[in-house]
């Protein structure tokens, strides 16, 4: 069984970079509907190459919704065309806070996803999730899978001396950047008080001077990094950047973001930060599936 890689429209670059660390063959999809399609504006894709008893890697985040759908079009798709194995890499979960019922009558909605990708699906990895603990109750194994040596490797060379953790739960991110780039790190305490507004709680930093890296899970709004900027520049930070896996920069993120030297993502979600892949971790997490 040789493995071929697959990817939905929204990971074709880490789709192939995943391809040339595995020394696998990377199967073209049409997303365009052909002449006699219909003209529903519904998803269109078909696969341009044979998966037939193959171990199949796809991937393919489950953001913005539009790209579930595609998901589980190519995951039926690739079922059909006579797989053997197919690891769904999901390399953003969306729903992944919604990893219980907050109130009654809602669904867990990261499981929903889990349930119907396990329709077709083998297995699925993802990376740097909000609660790793919620893929336990996905009905098919399911690994997470760090995004933070990524971020390490790029900030080692990016002329940073000190790290910072936005917020608590930022800590066992940077202090994972920190142990891969050998910088020294230190975190803040956030109080979210909206959906788009946060307050960092005053704390002395050791940044007077320094060339500051901000390490989080994901960049939504901005409105974190934001805030953690301006306490660094306060402290007297010369040069402050936000390194993230997943980039959404959603709303009003570019106009917060301009608080940055340079900000930095990952390939989980293609955007025009993305500047460090992750295909060398799929890679190492597929080489060591069963
Ligand atoms: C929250 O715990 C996460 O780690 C991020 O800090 C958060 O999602 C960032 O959101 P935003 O960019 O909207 O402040």
């Amino acid at each position: 069984m040789a493995t071929k890689v697959v990817s939905g429209s929204a990971s074709i670059p880490l789709g192939r970079a995943l391809a040339r660390e595995l020394q696998a063959d990377f199967i073209e999809v049409a997303f365009e509907r052909h002449p006699g399609g219909f003209p529903d504006g519904e998803h269109y894709v078909r696969l341009l190459g044979s998966v037939s008893k193959e171990h199949v890697i796809l991937v393919q985040p489950t953001w913005p919704d539009a790209k579930i759908i595609e998901l589980f079009l190519l995951a039926d798709a690739i079922h059909d065309s006579d797989a053997d194995r197919i690891t769904a890499v999901v390399p953003y979960f969306g729903y992944g806070r919604q990893d219980r019922r907050f109130l009654d009558g809602e669904p867990i909605s990261a499981k929903t996803l889990a349930k119907h990708l396990a329709v077709d699906c083998d297995e699925i990895l993802t990376m740097t999730i909000h609660n790793p603990e919620v893929l336990k109750t996905f009905p098919i194994p399911a690994r997470e899978v760090s995004g933070m040596p990524s971020l390490g490797r790029y900030l080692k060379t990016a002329k940073v001396d000190f790290l910072l953790a936005p917020d608590d739960n930022a800590i066992r991110f940077v202090r994972e950047v920190g142990d891969i780039a050998s910088t020294p790190w230190d975190s803040l305490e956030k109080e979210r008080i909206d959906s788009y507004t946060v307050r960092m709680t005053p704390k002395k930093l050791a940044v007077k001077g320094r060339s500051v890296a901000i390490v989080d899970d994901v960049i939504s709004t901005g409105g974190t990094i934001a805030s953690a900027a301006k306490e660094l520049r306060s402290q007297g930070a010369h040069r402050v950047i936000a390194a993230c896996v997943h980039g959404l920069f959603i709303d009003s993120a570019e106009t917060n973001l301009k608080a940055l030297d340079d900000v930095i993502a990952t390939d989980t979600i293609q955007s025009p930060h993305t500047k460090a892949s992750v295909a060398p971790e799929f890679a190492a997490a597929i080489r060591a599936l069963g």
